[in-house]
């Protein structure tokens, strides 16, 4: 089941977020906790019964963050670390989210930030690969379709890389093209579920609305196209709004909470999990993207089963055309970068 379906059954059984059932035993750690996303994606895994012990871990204010959350009354532990404190943050977790680094500004592509944050993501990394190599890691730093396989070059060069266990977290894409799409269909939300694929960034973003339940309620033509083109810059949007003050932080907070949780469901033996991640991928490797986002099955290791794109439309068939040869060249100069700059 995808982000929004997960969450409708869980809200039902419990008057928190998440759902109750489950063992609570899991160390995460937040790398990047005490920003726009980290913050509140910190206070809602506090709120996750399937998190034990949580680590927050920032080059600023992390202790102030942790001290300020942990007073929540839920059962998990939370404990900040500073800069100088990674190795002690990543000892024995079991996950680790990575939202550290720079956003956009308006006028920014998400490759603009590229010379920043992959360094950032290499040098965190480097770190997990050492203290927490069989951890799964989540990738929200931008651009994710360079920073993934940056982390995956890390992990091979360290010679502790699985590929079932690094994602990059493309929840925000089904999110809001749940919400865009309800919003035409008139459907809930919760029952508005659009696989969406490729990568994170522009027309990498592949939305297949005619696999979505209320997906025929969009017209062809240019409601099709304006409906298509919201999915793909939805991040323009938040960019331009917030007017040079940063990007999606809070619904990014909720996407990568709702990711988390399914994982975590998934590592303790719930069965059928499924979401759309970007991970390494058979799918369209033989064109370059070695790494692509479609729907995964989770399991206790992580990626069980990558599914196909399936049977798309022709408009699909375009927008996968277009998206594959962005895709391949993104991940290329991550993987290039690094091999430059290890
Ligand atoms: P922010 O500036 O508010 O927060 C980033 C945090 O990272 C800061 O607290 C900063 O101190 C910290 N940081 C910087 N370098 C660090 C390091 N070496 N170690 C640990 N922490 C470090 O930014 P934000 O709005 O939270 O966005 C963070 C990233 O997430 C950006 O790259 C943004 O583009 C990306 N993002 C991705 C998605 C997605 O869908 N995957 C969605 C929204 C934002
Ligand atoms: C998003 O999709 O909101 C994020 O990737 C942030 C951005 O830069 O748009």
């Amino acid at each position: 089941m995808f982000a929004r379906q997960a969450l409708r059954s869980t809200q039902a059984a419990a008057p928190r977020f998440f759902s109750t059932s489950a063992a609570n035993n899991r160390a995460v750690a937040v790398l990047g906790a005490s920003g726009g996303i980290g913050q509140p994606l910190s206070l809602l895994l506090k709120q996750n019964p399937l998190v034990s012990d949580l680590r927050l871990y920032d080059v600023r204010l992390a202790p102030g963050v942790a001290a300020d959350i942990s007073h929540v009354n839920t059962p998990s532990t939370t404990t900040g670390f500073q800069a100088d404190e990674l190795d002690k943050a990543l000892k024995d977790v079991e996950v680790i989210v990575i939202p550290a680094g720079v956003p956009r500004k308006p006028g920014m592509t998400r490759d603009d930030l590229f010379n920043t944050n992959a360094s950032i993501v290499r040098d965190l990394a480097k770190k997990a690969a050492e203290v927490a190599p069989k951890a799964h890691l989540l990738i929200i730093s931008n651009p994710v379709n360079s920073t993934v396989p940056i982390v995956a070059e890390v992990f091979k060069k360290a010679g502790v890389y699985d590929p079932k266990k690094l994602y990059g977290v493309t929840t925000l894409d089904v999110t809001r093209a749940s919400t865009f799409l309800s919003g035409i269909s008139g459907k809930k939300p919760a029952d508005t579920v659009v696989p969406v694929v490729g990568g994170h960034s522009g027309v990498t973003i592949v939305p297949l609305l005619s696999q979505a339940n209320g997906g025929d309620a969009v017209a062809k033509g240019e409601q099709y196209e304006k409906l298509v083109h919201r999915i793909q810059f939805g991040g323009d949007e938040v960019v331009k709004a917030k007017d040079g003050a940063g990007s999606a932080t809070l619904s990014m907070a909720y996407a990568a909470a709702v990711f988390s949780d399914s994982l975590l469901k998934a590592l303790n033996g719930e069965k059928g999990v499924k979401e759309c991640a970007y991970v390494e991928s058979p799918l369209y490797k033989d064109q370059g993207a070695t790494f692509f986002a479609s729907p995964v099955t989770l399991g206790p290791n992580g990626v069980e089963e990558i599914h196909p794109v399936g049977k798309v439309s022709a408009e699909e068939e375009k927008l996968l055309e277009a998206a594959i040869p962005e895709l391949a060249k993104n991940i290329k100069k991550g993987a290039e970068w690094y091999a430059s700059n290890p």
